[in-house]
């Protein structure tokens, strides 16, 4: 029988390129992206329409999304944590959107400047908007297992926001270990909570790989059913608002920890290559 398939989606133009010190160049951006639609990806995430204050990095956005070539079967996605960001989203024909939440009060606040619960009030009307232009829409749900100022946060938390983003209309939910520090039965447990709520194939696992153990949770989700992995090209990644964080999983490494288990990703893992050695090429040094 045919392998089953998993997919994995590209953080590195995002969540890698945000976290960078320097300035990375419009033209650097939208190669990195080109580069990456040709290994075959189902979704990049492009960039962030965010505020340039908070996140000088993704300040051309627009201007991204102007610039990249669109391969037919990829979607482009990028992060909207208003309608100011979604207005943006739309005029620069972003095939998908996500909001992203928290599940530790304090990472919200520090991170998009309001409660869980203002920010589930703010993401409502761009959900509707979403549903009204025929938008998939993605909801990230942030610390899902430890966060950086509050240490760790109930799985109960991760189930009730969950739970908002689907009520809200999100197709997937994108969990994430925003600074890598669980381990395989915490991330087991979280699981298993959202799991009574939500079904494996509208669950994706965002693990960044600060402690080492981002494959051994994906393994534990794969277990759970999850079939969604984000991964970035070249190991980048991080939050600005999240000290101690390091890249997302590298998308290889996934790749070829799944591939082995029998998964097949379709992803070209020579193509994969190269774009990563640009990706590492655009990280800073110091
Ligand atoms: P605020 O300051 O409370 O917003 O920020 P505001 O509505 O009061 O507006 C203040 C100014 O920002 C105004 O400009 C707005 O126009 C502007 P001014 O009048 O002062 O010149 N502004 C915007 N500009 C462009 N695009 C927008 C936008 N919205 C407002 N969309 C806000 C609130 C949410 C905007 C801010 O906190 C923000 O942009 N935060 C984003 C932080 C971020 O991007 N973090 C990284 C992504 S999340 C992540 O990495 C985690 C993830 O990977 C999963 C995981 O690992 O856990 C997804
Ligand atoms: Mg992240």
């Amino acid at each position: 029988s045919a392998p089953e398939h998993v997919t994995l989606v590209e953080m590195a133009p995002r969540d890698g390129l945000q976290n960078e010190k320097r300035l990375v160049d419009t033209t650097d951006k939208i190669r990195l992206v080109d580069l990456l639609s040709d290994c075959g990806y189902q979704r990049i995430e492009v960039t962030s329409f965010v505020s340039p204050k908070w996140v000088p990095q993704m300040a051309d956005a627009a201007a991204v999304m102007a610039g990249i070539r669109r391969r037919t079967g990829t979607r482009y996605t990028v992060l909207t944590p208003n309608m100011q960001g979604f207005e943006a989203a739309l005029a620069a024909k972003a095939d998908e959107m996500a909001i992203f939440a928290s599940a530790s009060e304090t990472f919200s606040q520090k991170n998009i400047n309001c409660s869980i619960a203002e920010s589930i009030e703010r993401f409502r009307p761009v959900a509707e908007a979403c549903r009204a232009n025929a938008v998939p829409l993605r909801g990230y749900v942030s610390c899902v297992v430890e966060c950086p100022y509050e240490g760790a946060i109930a799985p109960e938390s991760v189930a009730q926001v969950a739970d908002a983003l689907m009520a809200m209309g999100c197709y997937e939910i994108s969990l994430g270990d925003t600074i890598g520090r669980g381990t395989p039965d915490a991330v087991d447990a979280m699981l298993v909570r959202v799991l009574a709520d939500v079904s494996a194939g509208q669950l994706a696992g965002h693990f960044h790989d600060t402690s080492g153990r981002a494959l051994d949770n994906i393994g534990i989700a794969l277990e759970r059913g999850l079939r969604v992995f984000d991964a970035s090209a070249g190991g980048l990644g991080g939050c600005p608002y999240a000290p101690g964080a390091a890249g997302n999983v590298d998308t290889l490494a996934v790749n070829a920890f799944v591939t082995d288990r029998g998964f097949s990703t379709g992803l070209d893992a020579t193509r994969l290559e190269e774009a990563a050695a640009f990706a590492k090429s655009l990280r800073s040094t110091g």
